[in-house]
């Protein structure tokens, strides 16, 4: 049994799930996740994802820190598209591009709320228009947590053809938030390919094979070693969890191990990718829960979703959402210790 409780606090709601020694919150302000906390080996527990210690430090969060990101999470080549042969044009806000849905994105909303069975069901309605973007959408997420299973349920309904990719922008420490770095973590991603970025992290187009690459994490990588190796400043890519056409079934996504703690994090998914990124841009000025000051590789994001800038490149994985459809996707992130 999911216990469920909900809270006003400031300029938003707090949902607290307990599932036996895992619990969760969830803020109706970004649809994020503001803390998980489970046990280690010794039944030891720690909040493993970074954030802010008041839903205040939500209104901005520049880094995205467990929020929801919409209409379209990632990048967008020079900010434009083409649907039904009309060019929308979206705010430039990553160097030449458009990233996380524009200057007011989904992470900046606040959604309204309803319980649900061991969850919240949280949606939000995005006008036609808005952020640049073609068609009235709604938008839901449902966040349950079932045993140590956090899962991840987004949908979503067009009144006009439009882009679409949600995920979920939780950052994960799993020796627990505040530690600093994450070099002594093993990461295993199930991905054959990756999509090599151009130098303002648009894909060039090309799904290599990881196979004889640093991108190859089919078989567990001790994190630290693998990023000393890496030219660049880390992990940022898109991981290809399938090929374009497949259907979306859920696959297993990534497996990520703490020997230190014990912790484990499994993640599946049905979105045809997954983001890689391990922090590179934290710079240690962002204050977070308990004062810490969360420094380069100091966590990893695992953003299942669309490939970046699917909505240009054809051969990449669908990204329109036309009237009459549904959007859905799933994503589950399982909880464990060794
Ligand atoms: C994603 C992007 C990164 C960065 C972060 C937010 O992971 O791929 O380049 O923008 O979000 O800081």
């Amino acid at each position: 049994m999911t216990e469920v409780c909900k809270e006003e606090r400031g300029p938003a709601e707090r949902w607290s799930l307990r599932s036996g020694a895992v619990s969760v919150e969830i803020l109706s302000l970004g649809c994020g996740i503001q803390s998980i906390r489970t046990p280690d080996h010794s039944g030891q527990s720690a909040d493993i994802v970074l954030g802010y210690q008041d839903v205040e430090g939500y209104l901005s969060n520049p880094r995205y820190f467990g929020a929801v990101v919409g209409r379209v999470a990632n990048r967008i080549a020079k900010g434009r598209f083409v649907v039904d042969e009309k060019e929308y044009k979206l705010a430039i806000n990553n160097g030449p591009n458009a990233l996380h849905g524009g200057l007011k994105g989904f992470d900046k909303a606040v959604w309204t709320t309803e319980a649900v069975d061991n969850g919240v069901k949280l949606s939000h309605s995005s006008p036609d228009g808005d952020e640049g973007y073609p068609g009235n959408l709604n938008a839901s997420v449902t966040y349950r947590l079932e045993k140590n299973t956090l899962s991840v349920l987004y949908s979503a309904q067009t009144d006009r053809t439009t882009t679409i990719n949600l995920t979920n922008h939780s950052y994960f420490n799993l020796a627990g938030q505040g530690t600093p770095d994450i070099y002594d973590h093993e990461v295993t991603i199930s991905a054959e390919s990756y999509l090599p970025v151009d130098d303002t992290m648009i894909p060039t187009g090309e799904v290599k094979p990881v196979e004889k690459t640093l991108f190859d994490l089919r078989k567990p990588v001790l994190l630290g070693s693998r990023l000393k190796e890496l030219p660049g400043p880390g992990f940022d890519h898109n991981f290809c969890l399938c090929s374009p056409g497949d259907p979306p079934l859920e696959r297993k996504c990534a497996r990520v191990v703490h020997p230190g703690t014990g912790r484990v994090l499994e993640v599946s998914t049905t979105q045809p990718g997954v983001q890689f990124y391990t922090s590179n841009f934290l710079d240690g000025t962002l204050k977070g829960k308990g004062g810490a000051a969360y420094s380069k590789h100091s966590a990893f994001c695992l953003e299942t979703q669309n490939w970046p800038d699917a909505v240009n490149q054809p051969h990449f994985p669908d990204a329109l959402l036309r009237p009459g459809e549904t959007y859905t996707h799933t994503t589950r992130f399982t909880f464990s210790v060794l």
